[in-house]
């Protein structure tokens, strides 16, 4: 079984996605371009979000009329990046729930090592979509989808603001079973394990860091 890739291809986030790339975009503008891609990610990644029919009134008449079903949606950012794409997904899912993974490298094995998992209850009557800005190796977001696969939510989507081939695969070899959802796929990563072209270190740009 091979993962899917789904490219958000739609003009504005392409539009937005480019001006986030650009060197001289400071840190206020980009938080703002984050948060306005982030609300058009989450129009796609809920678009099959299943809904039932509820009896209302308008004004004028009765009618049955779709609401979401289910539990709400658990937003699981993977700490520290994962929350600027979470603060545009919540202006458009204001009720969903939210977790946080918090994940480092440990130098001597390079393993991921967990330092921070929190969820809300009932995870296995809940939809789950992970987010954090860049998948790089792909490892830390497959070690925190791996950590989350404990809680057994319902279903899991990863959301991304920009993927590089080899962590889209390494990120498929380990979870063929979970989307992939992101405006581009670039050509590769540098020695450094940022991705080309890319656009920098997302955490740093966001929170005026470096
Ligand atoms: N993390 C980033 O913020 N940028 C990259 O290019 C790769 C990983």
């Amino acid at each position: 079984m091979t993962g899917h890739v789904e490219v958000i291809d739609h003009p504005l986030v392409q539009h937005k996605l480019t001006l986030m790339r650009k060197s001289d975009t400071g840190t206020s503008r980009f938080r703002m371009l984050l948060q306005e891609i982030s609300m058009l990610l989450a129009y796609e990644v809920t678009r099959d979000l299943k809904v039932t029919q509820e009896d209302i009134e308008t004004p004028l008449q009765a009618m049955s009329a779709p609401v979401l079903d289910g539990k709400k949606v658990v937003l699981i950012s993977i700490l520290r990046a994962g929350g600027g794409i979470l603060d545009g997904m919540l202006k458009i899912l204001p009720s969903a729930r939210v977790g946080h993974i918090g994940m480092y490298r440990d130098p001597n094995t390079l393993e991921p090592v967990e330092y921070y998992f929190k969820v809300p209850s009932e995870m296995a009557r809940r939809d789950a979509v992970v987010m954090d800005p860049m998948l790089a190796t792909g490892n830390s977001a497959a070690a925190a989808v791996q950590r989350l696969k404990q809680a057994q939510p319902k279903s899991i989507k990863f959301v991304c603001l920009l993927a590089a081939p080899e962590g889209v695969r390494a990120f498929h070899e380990q979870h063929p079973d979970v989307p992939i959802y992101t405006p581009a796929v670039d050509e590769r990563l540098n020695e450094k394990g940022y991705i080309l072209p890319g656009l920098g270190d997302a955490g740093d740009r966001m929170f005026g860091t470096s």
